[in-house]
């Protein structure tokens, strides 16, 4: 790792040096698609090409070794496309390796509107290390046993990092999405308190941090707030939740704005951090052109902000703006334009900016 301690992100890497998993399905079409934006950029920038993934597990045995974190550690931080995860008992996730051993506690998915309709802008902070993905499992016979880990630290500092977006320290909560709220109302802490032991704790911890922060909070259960969300999602401005139900809600909240496609997001450790599309590796539109590349574009805008390149980072949500607004976009957003001809575009509205 060769960044200084960048808590929370958006210190200034000077020569950049990020490693680049393509990985599985569309990820090996969306990561070269948002490598042309970046290239636009004339930035000091050393790409290390690095292979995981599930093609590389049916090849060799190993999805990731540990060479491959060695890769990792010798630089800034990662971009990411999309890994395959079987539900195969003798593979193991890479993303929730990398997020362990990088201890990438927030994971953080802006959620913004393109073009009319409603205004839909807000942003889910979701615990990246505990909760169900724990991997403290007991597999019996006839029964398994998956425990759900919720612990204070991790609540308080996943409830720190919501606070820190919800103060406005941060750019305000749109401050990942490529815009500014000047003014938080509320941030809404998901929990299903209710039933679960371990979201008591979560809720208690998140309430207790809001409060010393002086940020106005809701609470919500988590099946009330995937209603509300579909109902009305423009009353929601920050989401903090648990591990599970930030995966669950995010590709919910994806759907709202027109899909997978479109939403990236931050996997944010202490100086560590991992930039990648919301979406999986989409075996039924791979090795297509059909993969949207959008939700790649501004997951590469996160990481430029993450390392304090903000300029270049709202350059690159500007023209995201303008080409998705002439209708150059891919089937799933209702156009007819490829992965390459979307990400073509976008660098070529970059340059006439
Ligand atoms: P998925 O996100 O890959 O796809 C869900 C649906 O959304 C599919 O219909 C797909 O075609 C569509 N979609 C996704 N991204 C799109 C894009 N950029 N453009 C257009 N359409 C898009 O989820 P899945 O099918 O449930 O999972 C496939 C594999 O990916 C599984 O093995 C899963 O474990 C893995 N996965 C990996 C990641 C990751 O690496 N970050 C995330 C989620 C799922
Ligand atoms: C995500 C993915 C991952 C998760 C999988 C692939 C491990 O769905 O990033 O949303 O469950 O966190
Ligand atoms: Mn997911």
């Amino acid at each position: 790792m060769k960044a200084a301690k960048v808590v929370n992100g958006m210190n200034r890497v000077n020569r950049m040096k990020i490693a680049v998993v393509g990985g599985d399905g569309i990820g090996k079409e969306v990561v070269p698609a948002a490598l042309q934006v970046l290239d636009v950029l004339s930035l000091d920038i050393e790409k290390v090409p690095v292979e995981v993934g599930y093609g590389k597990w049916k090849r060799t045995g190993r999805a990731i070794t540990e060479d491959d974190f060695d890769l990792f550690r010798s630089c800034d931080c990662i971009f990411f496309g999309a890994i395959t995860t079987p539900p195969d008992p003798d593979y193991k996730s890479v993303l929730v390796q990398i997020r362990r051993e990088f201890d990438l506690y927030a994971n953080i998915r802006p959620v913004k509107g393109m073009g009319g309709g409603k205004n839909i802008n807000f942003t889910i902070v979701r615990e990246n290390t505990e909760g169900m993905y724990s991997g403290v499992e007991q597999v019996f016979p006839d029964a398994v046993h998956s425990t759900r880990v919720i612990t204070r630290k991790g609540s308080e500092r996943i409830a720190e990092y919501a606070c820190l977006l919800a103060s406005g320290d941060r750019g305000g909560s749109g401050g990942w999405g490529g815009d500014r709220r000047k003014h938080l109302k509320r941030l809404t802490i998901v929990h299903k308190a209710n039933i679960l032991q371990s979201c008591r704790l979560f809720r208690e911890v998140c309430i207790g941090v809001a409060d010393r922060r002086g940020i106005p909070w809701e609470d919500m259960l988590v099946d009330a707030t995937a209603h509300r969300l579909v109902l009305d999602p423009e009353r929601f401005e920050l989401i903090v939740t648990t591990n599970l139900f930030g995966d669950i809600l995010s590709d919910m909240a994806a759907a709202l704005i027109g899909g997978l496609g479109l939403c990236a997001s931050a996997n944010i450790g202490e100086n560590y951090a991992l930039f990648e599309p919301v979406h999986g590796s989409a075996p039924d539109i791979a090795g297509k052109g059909l993969a949207n590349p959008i939700a790649a574009i501004l997951s590469l805008a996160m990481m430029l902000k993450w390392c304090g390149r903000a300029e270049e980072s709202d350059a690159v949500h500007d023209a995201v703006s303008r080409v998705t607004a002439a209708g150059i976009v891919t089937p799933d957003f209702g156009g007819r334009c490829s992965t390459m001809e979307v990400a073509e575009a976008v660098a070529a509205a970059i340059e006439e900016r």
